[in-house]
């Protein structure tokens, strides 16, 4: 694998689970793979997860790792071809991709959208220059629109726990959680949740295609306004009255996302609204009542009682500390699929 950006770059997601699992029962099964080889990590935009556990799955590889965060201690980069070079930006990107790239045989890039240009960000204008100009295998660890080692990490835990009757005590807070009704296909729902800042659509993209390539009922909810790009989306059911999609729902996936602009072109990258105007959107146990005793999701990180009440994320049924540590197991899948390609 060359590229890791679109579920599509995973093949089959059977054959891909099967990898993951295997990996988590032995996270060094691979551990020759990266001997006297170097992953790069790029940071343009801050991160946890992304930064702990992409290290932390490449020394599972026995790689050496390098992290570069853009904006502490490196020289401020231009991105713009063409500009006269008088601002406080003393190097050009198109000279620093290459000389990373000299330095490494795999490298991750994290740079968020800009919300300057929806034309730009959905172009994935800095990613494709690290695509083009590096010579390296590249890996996003979310860009302007997408954020596929979450996604990955995400999907894994849904297979992880659609058909388990008794949960494991939580790790945080303790207790087991009884599934009613076990699925074998499970209702996933996406849920919109308010937000004070604009945040960009990478994680709710990438959520939507991976699950539309799952095997899931995949139903999305949001206030009307912020439809996401039908790239993404795809064929998903949208429905704008959120305590409907919860119903029966076994997975509530909550994410913020600002204006994609796909319905409303001039909003792209803002919120709509006041965000207080929606505190009936943060999921709390009223939502959850309707479901099917459904798991709680989050990338991570997520303000409380905003996105989702102290109840909600605290209770049995929530899965965002397990999702978390999927991360490593995604990033160590797609590390080992990069270096089996080199
Ligand atoms: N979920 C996620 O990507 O977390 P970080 O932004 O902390 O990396």
């Amino acid at each position: 694998m060359k590229l890791f950006q679109h579920v599509s770059d995973i093949g089959d997601l059977r054959k891909a689970l099967d990898e993951a699992f295997e990996i988590k029962a032995d996270r060094y099964k691979y551990q020759h793979l990266g001997k006297n080889k170097t992953a790069m990590l790029i940071f343009f935009n801050n991160s946890l997860r992304t930064r702990l556990s992409t290290q932390k799955a490449a020394l599972n590889l026995g790689m050496n790792v390098i992290v570069l965060d853009v904006n502490q201690g490196a020289w401020k980069l231009e991105t713009e071809r063409g500009v006269i070079m008088e601002s406080d930006k003393s190097e050009h990107l198109l000279e620093a991709i290459p000389v990373m790239g000299s330095y490494c045989d795999l490298i991750g890039v994290r740079s968020f959208a800009r919300f300057e240009s929806r034309t730009d960000d959905y172009e994935e204008k800095i990613l494709n220059q690290f695509i083009k100009y590096s010579g390296r295998p590249v890996f996003f660890m979310e860009s302007a629109t997408v954020h596929p080692l979450q996604a990955f990490a995400d999907l894994i835990t849904i297979e992880e726990y659609k058909d388990k009757t008794l949960i494991e005590p939580n790790p945080l807070f303790g207790g087991n959680a009884l599934r009613r009704t076990p699925n074998k296909r499970p209702k996933v729902v996406l849920s919109w949740a308010p937000h004070p800042k604009a945040l960009p659509q990478a994680v709710p993209n990438s959520f939507a295609e991976w699950m539309n390539a799952a095997n899931v009922d995949f139903v999305i909810t949001h206030p009307e306004g912020y439809e996401l790009d039908p790239l993404f989306a795809g064929a998903a059911h949208v429905e704008y009255d959120q305590m409907k999609a919860f119903e029966n729902a076994d997975f509530i996936y909550a994410k913020n996302w600002s204006c994609p602009g796909v319905t409303r072109p001039n909003d792209y990258g803002k919120l709509l609204g006041d965000y207080h105007d929606y505190a009936s959107w943060t999921v709390s146990d009223r939502q959850m009542a309707v479901t099917n005793n459904a798991f709680f999701m989050h990338c991570l990180p997520v303000r409380r009682n905003m996105i989702v009440t102290d109840q909600v994320i605290e209770a049995p049924t929530s899965l965002v500390i397990p999702e978390a540590a999927n991360r490593e197991i995604s990033a160590t899948v797609v590390l080992k699929r990069m270096l089996q390609s080199l």
